[in-house]
């Protein structure tokens, strides 16, 4: 099936439905598409608890909101997109509200809450439910567009790339719907990877299915270079549990008073930062990690229960009913906690407007790397991120409405041709997930050591290898399909953490103990062997 559209987005997450809407409204009289890979809402967005950071009151200023960012972020930050994303922090909370987003409210203004490394109450919220309110604005919006069009079910392969007056160029992606068993061709002169995270390369995480670093992988296969990926960051407190789905302890309960306690039930987070529980992410996972080390525990505890049952109830409605879900009282009972994998800071290389190595190719939300996080994400600064950058993008995309032409490729992905799908051993593909998860969890996790990277690259390159060899060969399926990128992910991942020889922010190894500015304040850039240097075109870039 061959489909045409003005703008193609793939991502039905904050980023990709902020960039859609936006196109859409502006452009009426052109064509847009959504591409998204199961339900309309299901994204890491759609799980976001705690909010978006941005300044908005006489307490605060820019200046702070900037100067945490850039100190939990570790010197790997680039100020001046810092400065450009918070400065627009209220612009972009107006923005969302005028979509129809409903945030919490106290007293006349927006309720602020806290959460780790900011120096002051600044995060807009939904209740506890931020995600899932931007969802059903953004989506309720998008339907509204008679020029917009939803794919769901459907999940992008891999991008079309031809050479254009020597340059590369993206015409579109290829696309397979395994409930239609359908594969397509979508072409346009503009494509928005608006794909996410990466948290399922990792065993534990607190990322949905869909997260599986498809567009980072994508990207990359197409000539376009990612950075900084070893910078992978674990939220201190997902709900421990054997059996069950991962569920998320936001931040904002330490930031409402939720304190952490070991098995002997101590306060420990007085030794590890003068912040306490409110320390920024890195410092908080690495000393549960080093506590359960210690104890030889499974868990450590977050306790809130100092708190009157009422406000608990009221600013963590969804919190407080999952838990009783699961026969723990949050308002009575210390919650068993785990760090687990929850957010990227490196991606695909973008500026501002979401421009990529490749011209027709933009990127934003998750799986950009613009430099706003350095190599440490300040809680809550990621949505912010997101809608800027898709507003942004927006913008500089408008550019190409004149430019409807169409490359003359392939009309779909060799699948399509491959006449050979005999194999159809499930059993590897879930045997071949489930070990690079678990190798990545524990030997790329929250302590890492020069053995643990050597050991996980020599295996996830065999893996990678093999698999490359029978992707052809098995039958189209979603598990294949999201093996190849979560393998070619990991890789990237191994490459990054192994280059940088010291530790810093998120990454930190016990042979480099040290953070090293003399050699490595720089990101650590992979380029793909079919990168093309681009254009310097008007704009700002990387
Ligand atoms: P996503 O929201 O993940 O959307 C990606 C979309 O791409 C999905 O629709 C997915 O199905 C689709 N997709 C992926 N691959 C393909 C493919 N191959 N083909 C087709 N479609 C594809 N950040 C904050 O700032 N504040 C918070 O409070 C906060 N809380 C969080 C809580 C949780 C539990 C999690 C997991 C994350 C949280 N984050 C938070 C991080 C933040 O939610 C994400 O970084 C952000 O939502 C990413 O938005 P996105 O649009 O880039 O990607
Ligand atoms: C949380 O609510 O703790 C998640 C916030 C974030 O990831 O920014």
């Amino acid at each position: 099936m061959e489909r045409k559209y003005d703008f193609i987005i793939i991502g039905s997450g904050i980023a990709g439905l902020f960039f859609a809407q936006k196109i859409a409204s502006m452009l009426p009289d052109r064509t847009v598409a959504v591409i998204t890979k199961k339900r309309e809402t299901e994204s890491n967005t759609n799980y976001a608890q705690g909010g978006i950071a941005s300044v908005m009151s006489r307490n605060d200023s820019f200046e702070l909101h900037v100067a945490d960012t850039l100190q939990v972020g570790a010197g790997l930050c680039r100020r001046s997109i810092v400065e450009d994303i918070v400065r627009l922090g209220p612009l972009t909370i107006k923005k969302l509200v005028d979509v129809g987003v409903k945030f919490t409210t106290m007293r006349g203004g927006y309720d602020l809450g806290r959460e780790g490394g900011h120096s002051t109450n600044r995060v807009v919220h939904a209740a506890d439910l931020t995600g899932r309110e931007i969802e059903r604005a953004l989506l309720t919006a998008c339907r509204r567009k008679k020029n917009l069009d939803m794919f769901r079910d459907t999940i992008a392969l891999d991008l079309i790339t031809y050479i254009h007056r020597g340059r590369r160029r993206c015409g579109g992606v290829y696309t397979f719907s395994e409930k239609k068993h359908e594969f397509s061709s979508f072409y346009s002169p503009v494509t928005m990877l608006a794909t996410g995270g990466i948290g399922q390369v990792y065993y534990h995480t607190t990322n949905p299915t869909i997260a599986t670093g498809d567009g980072i992988a994508m990207a990359y296969r197409a000539g376009a270079r990612v950075a900084n990926l070893e910078f992978v960051q674990f939220h201190p407190t997902t709900l421990y549990s054997t059996k069950q789905r991962p569920f998320l302890i936001s931040e904002a309960v330490r930031g409402e008073g939720g304190v952490l306690r070991n098995s002997a039930g101590v306060k420990f987070m007085k030794k590890y930062h003068p912040q306490k529980d409110l320390a920024p992410r890195d410092i908080v996972a690495r000393a549960i990690d080093n506590e359960l080390k210690k104890t030889g525990e499974e868990y450590v505890y977050l306790d809130i229960s100092h708190r009157p049952a009422s406000f608990i109830k009221r600013r963590f409605p969804n919190i407080f009913k999952e838990c009783l879900r699961r026969n723990l009282d949050i308002t009575k009972d210390p919650l068993p906690v785990v760090p687990s994998a929850h957010y990227v800071c490196g991606g695909v290389m973008a500026d501002l407007y979401g421009r990529t190595d490749i011209d027709g190719l933009y990127v934003c939300g998750e799986s950009a790397c613009t430099g706003m996080h350095g190599a440490n994400r300040l809680a809550s600064n990621s949505l912010l991120e997101a809608v800027v950058m898709a507003d942004f993008a927006a913008e500089a995309a408008m550019d190409f409405r004149e430019k409807k032409t169409f490359p003359d490729v392939p009309p779909a992905d060799e699948w399509l041709h491959s006449s050979i799908r005999k194999m159809s051993d499930r059993i590897v593909i879930s045997h071949d997930r489930l070990e690079i998860r678990r190798l990545m969890s524990d030997f790329l996790g929250i302590v890492r050591s020069k053995n643990r990277l050597k050991m996980a690259h020599e295996r996830v390159k065999v893996i990678l290898k093999s698999i490359n060899s029978y992707y052809l060969s098995q039958p189209a399926s979603y598990g294949i399909v999201e093996l190849r990128n979560i393998a070619l992910v990991a890789e990237l991942i191994i490459r990054c953490a192994s280059w940088r020889m010291e530790s810093r922010g998120l990454h930190y190894i016990v042979d480099y103990p040290d953070m090293d500015d003399s050699k490595w304040k720089r990101d650590t850039i992979l380029k793909p062997p079919n990168f093309k240097a681009a254009r310097r075109g008007s704009g700002k870039r990387r």
